[in-house]
């Protein structure tokens, strides 16, 4: 795929200790500025990559392009046609989203409701499979399941919070994108609202105007959230949608250590308090129409209170995630140690 030999010495780089390819995966060559160079970016190490962009209306640039653009770019569907190749679908050894396809699984239109089945979700979700196994690389069909960003505005200042240099840079994307995914609301399988925080964004506020179950019966809305403001009113707000799925950010187990962490003005005892609440619904509507679980992000600071949180969590039959603090900051991170034998005494 890339041209690059990883046993040969020849364009390898060793920077402290580790080995790293001299160009990003899916870069067809090494020519600095060729636009075949830029090959895959990974943002904050998330698994899904962004074809790389020389910065031209054919790129990932959203100042630039509108999602039409991007969407059947020549970026996307090079990625497309990688990912029909006998070497694109052996994936990742082990990968998840590989044995369990994400047409299949996750990106599913909401089942059982009425009407679900005729409406341009469910149509447009048909036709995404169909031009799939047809092996198209440009698609009629439209984005089904959508990540959306608008800003990393936050009302909280984590001490691990990879966004938190970006955010001082006060990086919106363009006003029109509200509209462009709004525009995308009837067709859409499944919504997800990230941030900064999903819940103090315009874009939440507008998502609230704009849906209704007519508009589209088979959405499913997800978010990843500190859970300051999923309160009980905010959970009446949610019940608009088919099927929800929350994830609270949850990185410690007692006050002292949560809000050392998750430094914000609601603290602990609201996070937890709101969990508690979204628990408790989910045990009445049913984990179809909404489901919560806790994520902690493991770090050197909380590493000492995995099976503590564990315990917390599953005493209120509730599930957590474990993912491990990314490569920033690296004080915090758990592959970097200045005297392994004293930072890692959590160990005994
Ligand atoms: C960036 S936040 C955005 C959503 C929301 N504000 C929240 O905290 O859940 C998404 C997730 O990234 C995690 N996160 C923040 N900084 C991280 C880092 N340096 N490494 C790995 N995960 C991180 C957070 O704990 C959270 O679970
Ligand atoms: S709540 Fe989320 S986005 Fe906000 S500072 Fe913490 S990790 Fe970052």
């Amino acid at each position: 795929m890339t041209g690059y030999d990883p046993s040969a010495a020849a364009g390898q780089n060793v920077v402290g200790g580790y080995t790293l390819m001299d160009r990003n995966i899916g870069a067809l060559n090494k020519t600095p500025g060729d636009r075949d160079s830029f090959g895959l970016a990974y943002q904050w190490g998330r698994k899904d990559p962004f074809p790389g962009s020389d910065g031209s209306r054919q790129g990932t640039w959203i100042e630039l392009s509108d999602y039409r653009e991007i969407w059947n770019g020549e970026g996307y569907q090079k990625l497309r046609a990688f990912m029909l190749s006998p070497e694109g679908a052996k994936g990742c050894p082990g990968c998840y989203e590989r044995k369990v396809s994400p047409c299949k699984s996750a990106f599913k239109p909401v089942e059982g409701v009425e009407g679900a089945e005729q409406s341009e979700a469910w149509k447009n979700y048909e036709l995404m499979v169909r031009e799939i196994d047809e092996g198209k690389t440009e698609l009629s069909c439209k984005p089904g399941a959508v990540m959306y960003y608008p800003s990393l505005a936050c009302d909280f200042r984590c001490v691990m919070c990879a966004q938190a240099e970006l955010r001082d840079q006060n990086i919106h994307l363009p006003e029109r994108m509200d509209k462009e995914v709004m525009d995308l609301l009837p067709y859409m399988v499944m919504f997800h609202i990230i941030g900064g925080e999903p819940f103090i964004q315009p874009a939440w506020r507008r998502l609230l105007e704009e849906y209704t179950p007519e508009l589209n019966p088979c959405l499913k809305f997800e978010a990843i959230t500190n859970g300051a403001l999923v309160n009980r009113s905010l959970l009446d707000k949610l019940s608009v949608f088919p099927a929800v799925w929350i994830t609270f950010s949850f990185d410690g187990s007692t006050k002292e250590l949560f809000d050392s962490i998750r430094v914000s003005k609601a603290g602990f005892e609201v996070v937890f308090a709101n969990l508690l609440a979204c628990i408790k619904h989910q045990r009445e509507v049913g984990e179809a129409r909404f489901k919560v679980n806790a994520s902690m992000t493991v770090q050197k600071s909380n590493i000492h209170d995995m099976v503590n949180m564990l315990r917390l969590i599953r005493e209120e039959n509730a599930d957590i995630t474990f993912s491990p603090l990314m490569m920033q900051p690296i004080p915090l991170s758990l592959r970097h140690y200045n005297d392994a034998p004293t930072e890692i005494d959590w160990a005994d």
